[in-house]
């Protein structure tokens, strides 16, 4: 039996048509909550949302208008903002170590990857403060936290999400707003792509959506904000234990340093 308890509760989901957004949704729903699914895919957003008592809404999360628009959407037609699970995502789809970039394809990537968690938390939080607090969760993935010599690029753009969860729930969790990042292992998603036949030939063990949404879970129902959670097939996923850095205050700056800040 969850603790988690959703009911009169609003959540909004970004890639909520497939994969792990879709099963996060429907739990969300089964929690008590109604759910905004959010996806570039509309008949996929649609499904979704029929199947779970939610509204559907189509755009890119990467355009720097859609999230705040989304937001504003979701409170006028329900009401107001709780949870927000900021988790669309591509792989980078390029080796990204030499003069074959194309550049094109990576802006993209730190468009929806990276982007889209700036654009969404930044829309969210005067929704969240509306109702005293909230709980921002942000799908970024154990290559947030290890190197994946096979991408890159995504690696780069994970470890982006990791280190603005940290120092952003820092920041929220002062006002009730807690953010923490998801970090799961491979998944069996579409995103996977020609890679899961490679998975399958030597039988790697991989995680499924709802796996993330049990994660996802555990998370809502009392995560200390700042936190990266480690989610891997067969254990139990918990917060990732950083190591301190050598020197002065184990690297920690004086809070109320903001650089770039015009003198
Ligand atoms: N599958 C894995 O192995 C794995 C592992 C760790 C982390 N992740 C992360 O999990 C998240 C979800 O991925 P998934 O595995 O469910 O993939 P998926 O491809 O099954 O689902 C992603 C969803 O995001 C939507 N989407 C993509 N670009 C969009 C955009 N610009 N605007 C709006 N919607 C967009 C897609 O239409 C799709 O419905 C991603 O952030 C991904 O990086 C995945």
């Amino acid at each position: 039996m969850s603790t988690v308890d959703l009911k009169g509760q609003v959540a909004l989901v970004t890639g909520g048509a497939g994969g792990i957004g879709a099963a996060v949704s429907r739990r969300l729903a089964k929690l008590g909550a109604r759910v905004a699914v959010l996806d570039l895919d509309a008949a996929g957003a649609q499904r979704i949302a029929s199947a779970t008592g939610g509204i559907a809404i189509v755009g890119d999360v990467a355009d720097p208008g859609t999230m705040p628009a989304v937001v504003e959407q979701v409170e006028r037609e329900l009401g107001r903002l709780d949870v927000v699970h900021l988790n669309a995502g591509i792989g980078g789809g390029q080796t990204g170590v030499d003069d074959t970039l194309d550049v094109a394809r990576y802006r993209k990537l730190i468009g929806v990857n990276v982007d889209h968690v700036v654009y969404g938390l930044c829309a969210a939080v005067p929704a969240l403060r509306r109702q005293g607090g909230g709980k921002i969760v942000i799908t970024a993935s154990l290559a947030g936290l290890t190197a994946m010599p096979s991408d890159p690029l995504y690696t780069l753009t994970k470890h982006a999400v990791v280190g603005y969860v940290r120092a952003a729930g820092e920041v929220l969790a002062r006002e009730n707003i807690a953010v923490t990042a998801l970090c799961p292992g491979f998944v069996d998603t579409l995103l996977l792509g020609a890679a899961k036949e490679e998975f399958d030939a030597v039988a790697f063990p991989l995680l499924t959506p709802s796996d993330i949404a049990d994660a996802l879970e555990s998370v809502l129902a009392g995560a200390a904000s700042g936190q990266a959670w480690v989610i891997q097939p067969g254990g139990r996923s918990s917060a990732y234990e950083f190591r301190g850095v050598p020197g002065v205050g184990g690297g920690q700056l004086p809070p109320d340093v903001v650089l770039g800040r015009v003198r």
